[in-house]
């Protein structure tokens, strides 16, 4: 395990298990259908490969990147686009590949904004989940796994743009935050 890190919460068979499960819900939900994939940067990278691998449906693979408004922890409950897609997505079927739904306001916002694009349906599909941190309901389709509210980080997601790279999930020491 990496120093920074106090423990490991889900190992690479783990969550490619986990990813595997949901490649086989959304491919059956989606039978037939051809919907368009839109991964969040920069925390969904690896989450998204995965799962897209393993997908039985043709789909369309779409990016955005964007950041919370105003700077630090406290969300002023809107997002910056830093990204748009290029995908034009009026009529089609999407899902939301993110990282992780911490209190809620970026996916709240994100559903907002693709919605006034007109697509036929949109459904939501996180690594993470970190329920006891929310400040905003948010309606997930697809989840890989709970975690409780500490800095969770590996798989994707990063601290100050580290530890992106680790094949695990893991929970970061405090002291590195602090
Ligand atoms: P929300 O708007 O509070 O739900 O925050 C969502 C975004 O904050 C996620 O897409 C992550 O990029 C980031 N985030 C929230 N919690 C964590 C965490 O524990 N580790 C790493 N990034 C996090
Ligand atoms: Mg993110």
């Amino acid at each position: 395990m990496h120093k920074d890190m106090s423990q490991i919460l889900f190992d690479q068979e783990t969550i490619e298990q986990r990813v595997s499960q949901l490649a086989v819900d959304i491919s059956k939900d989606y039978e037939h259908k051809h919907p368009i994939i839109i991964g969040i940067l920069k925390g969904s990278f690896m989450f998204l490969s995965e799962l897209v691998k393993r997908l039985t449906i043709p789909v369309q693979i779409d990016f955005m990147a964007i950041s919370s408004y105003g700077a630090g922890a406290a969300s002023s409950g809107s997002i910056k686009i830093r990204k748009e897609i290029d995908a034009e997505i009026k009529d089609r079927d999407i899902i939301i590949i993110e990282d992780i739904v911490d209190t809620g306001i970026s996916m709240n916002s994100l559903v907002k904004h693709l919605k006034m694009k007109e697509p036929a349906t949109v459904k939501i599909c996180t690594l993470l989940n970190k329920p006891a941190a929310r400040k905003i309901e948010v309606k997930i389709d697809y989840k890989g796994f709970d975690v409780e509210d500490k800095f969770i980080v590996g798989y994707g997601l990063d601290y100050a743009e580290n530890y992106r790279q680790l094949p695990y999930i893991a929970i970061l020491k405090e002291e590195i935050y602090r």
